[in-house]
């Protein structure tokens, strides 16, 4: 439920262009995807040491090449299988309805787009994309080629060749002669500048930002809420705890994502 003076403040001041969201983990868990920390999350289940890492992912093929087919397989099979929620859908009708400018996501599974949204700026990648790793040229994976990637994995996990030769030929070689990877950002790599300089632009002149469902812990992420309060924006959160900045939000709204953002919907009178 939105507290009294959480409503108060949707009701009077989410006017025309005038909310920038960022989003975490916690907006798709209603969609079945787990979030990362805390518990249940992909954390608990896999070592971010080495899951999150270029390096850590590299030497599980070589030495635990089961380990990683079953990382591909977990991540992937929930990612084909998840749909976006009553929270994505609310936020695509906030901006056709022109009150959400843009969309900030941390996520990679591909559900704002889903939505239908159209302003998403993706700051950790797209896991249904693939990215030539000198070139950066893309493709984009379509659900049933990964469905197929994943069942191969499944079969070819207990031999190092065949995972390789399965993942080689769904990560080919670019015409530029470099290998393709996932097109998302692990720990230690650079995030795509013109997504993160989109994000600033956004928040230069916005006057709401609504943090959904993440734990802002992870930078450079976890700093755009601050640049955006030292511009003059109002903080709201919305998570079903406390985040790291919780402290210096304007508004909490303590609840699931799915349910808050409809009820959002249908205080402004969109639903
Ligand atoms: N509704 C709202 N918030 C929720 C819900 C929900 N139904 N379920 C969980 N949450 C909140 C949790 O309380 C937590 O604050 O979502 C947040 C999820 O936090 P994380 O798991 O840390 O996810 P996120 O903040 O997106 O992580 C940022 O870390 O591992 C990297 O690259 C990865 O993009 C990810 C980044």
């Amino acid at each position: 439920m939105i507290p009294k003076e959480s409503k108060d403040f949707i009701k009077n001041n989410f006017k025309k262009e005038s909310v920038v969201c960022l989003t975490g983990a916690g907006i798709s868990a209603e969609s079945g995807i787990p979030v990362f920390r805390g518990k249940g999350g992909l954390w608990e289940k896999y070592d971010p040491q080495i899951y999150a890492y270029p390096e850590g992912l590299i030497s599980l093929l070589r030495t635990q090449p089961q380990g990683l087919a079953n990382f591909i397989v977990d991540f992937y099979t929930l990612l084909i299988k998840a749909r976006p929620n009553p929270g994505h859908l609310a936020l695509a009708v906030l901006e056709k309805e022109g009150i959400v400018r843009s969309v900030i996501t941390q996520n990679v599974d591909n559900l704002h787009q889903a939505s239908g949204l159209r302003s998403v700026i993706e700051l950790h990648g797209n896991a249904f994309r693939i990215k030539c790793m000198e070139c950066s040229h893309t493709i984009v994976l379509e659900r049933d080629r990964i469905k197929e990637m994943t069942e191969l994995v499944k079969i070819n996990k207990d031999s190092r060749i065949k995972l390789l030769k399965v993942l080689s030929r769904y990560f080919p070689r670019c015409s530029c002669g470099a290998r393709h990877r996932i097109d998302i950002v692990l720990f230690g790599e650079m995030l795509p500048e013109e997504a993160l300089t989109s994000a600033y632009k956004q928040l230069d002149n916005c006057s709401i930002l609504l943090l959904i469902g993440t734990s802002l812990v992870v930078y450079p992420a976890a700093s755009l809420p601050l640049y955006a309060k030292e511009r003059g924006a109002k903080l709201i959160e919305i998570n079903n705890e406390p985040s790291m900045l919780s402290e210096i939000c304007d508004y909490k709204i303590t609840g699931k994502a799915s349910e808050i953002l409809p009820e959002a919907l249908t205080l402004l009178g969109y639903a």
